[in-house]
Parts: C-alpha cells; structure tokens; sequence
C-alpha cells in the first residue's frame, strides 16, 4: 500500500505535522510504502479559474503542482495533517487543493456517470488541529477535505481532530494524542479496501 503523508501547515514541525509523522510511522509498521509532501517546502500559486483544464484534465500553471499530480495520482491512501486558519485550512495548502480541480475535471471526463459515484483510486484521511474548543472549529475543514479526496478518487474516511492545541510542540505534552495517531496510522493501513 502506498501512503502519501501531505503535511498541511506551513509551520515545520508543528503540531499536526507531529501528529502526521506519528501516523505515518505507524503505517510504516505495517508495512506500507510512504512518501511525504509539505507545503512548507513547495511553492504552488492559487488556481485562477482559467478554464485550462476544463476539457483536459490538465492545469496549465507551470509551478510546485505539476509535479504533485503525478504523486497525488499514484497514492492508495492520502493522510492531509493540517492546522486550522480562521477555521479553514492555511493557504499553502488551499491553493493544493485548489489547483486539484484539474484532476476533478480529469475524473469528470475519464468516468461515467455510473463510474463517477465510485472512489476506485483509494482513501483520504484527514489530521487537524485546532487552538480553541468552538463545536464548529472542524467542520469546514472536513468538507474541504471531502471535496478535495472526492476530486482524486478517494473516499474520504474520516480523521483525528485535537482542539486547545496552540504553541508549536504543545502537542507532545499529550503523549496519548501521539499513541492514538500511531494507532490511526495502523489502523488506516489494517482497513479492508472496499
Ligand atoms: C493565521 C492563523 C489562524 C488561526 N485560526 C485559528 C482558528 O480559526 N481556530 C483555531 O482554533 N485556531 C486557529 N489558529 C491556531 C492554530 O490552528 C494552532 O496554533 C495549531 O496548533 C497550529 O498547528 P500547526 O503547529 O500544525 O501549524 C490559527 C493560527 C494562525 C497562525
């Protein structure tokens, strides 16, 4: 099984990127293969609504992206760790997500319609956390996330959420917080595939 690890947050080595490479190590145990993209280390423009790759499934933004699609294609599970911006996902990694309306169109244009209510290419996992504690602080970023393993074919499966987590590192004064996402990163690799 090929995992790819996305680390969301443009802050290196911050909370949810610990909680990624604890997840990721868990996968790992279980023998899947892992590849890992940050956002912090890639520059990937806005999409800019261009109609480009309306009828190829191709963006025609020369940048950090082109050579993500190949890697975002080739996962069977993606895990997205990111940290909440004004209850959004950071900008680093929206405009990944954006910029995957070309492999939306590529989906549209290669399934039928019966095809396209199936996710043949595998599963979306998504890690986030968050500083405050509000009911909602995490339900803009799961749509996102769903709309966004929708555009790749991957079902989106659900996540670990941690609230109240602000300082970068504060996360590891929570050594449960870390066992469960090695736990989760087990467990993602241990699920039957539909
Ligand atoms: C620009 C910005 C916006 C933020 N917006 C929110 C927010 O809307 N809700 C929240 O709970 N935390 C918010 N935070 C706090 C981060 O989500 C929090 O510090 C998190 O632990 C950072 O994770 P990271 O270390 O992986 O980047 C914000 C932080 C920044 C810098």
């Amino acid at each position: 099984m090929k995992v790819l690890g996305i680390y969301g947050s443009p802050r290196r080595n911050g909370n949810s990127s610990i909680l990624l490479t604890e997840a990721l190590r868990g996968a790992a145990v279980l023998g899947a293969t892992i590849k890992t993209i940050s956002v912090a280390e890639v520059d990937i423009s806005g999409c800019t609504e261009c109609g480009g790759c309306d009828k190829t499934g191709k963006c025609i933004i020369e940048d950090d992206m082109q050579a993500i699609y190949p890697r975002l294609r080739d996962a069977n599970v993606i895990l997205l760790a990111s940290s909440i911006f004004f209850y959004g996902f950071p900008s680093q990694l929206k405009a990944l997500i954006d910029r995957s309306q070309a492999e939306w169109n590529r989906r549209r244009i290669s399934k039928n319609p019966e095809e396209l209510k199936r996710y043949d290419s595998g599963k979306g996992y998504l890690l986030a956390v968050g500083a405050t504690r509000g009911k909602n602080l995490f339900e803009g970023v799961k749509l996102t996330a769903h709309y966004f393993f929708d555009a790749l074919d991957l079902s989106y499966e659900g996540g670990l959420f941690r609230a109240k987590i602000e300082e970068k590192g504060d996360i590891r004064n929570y050594p449960e917080i870390l066992i469960e996402a090695y736990e989760f990163g087990k467990k993602i690799v241990d699920e039957p595939s539909k």
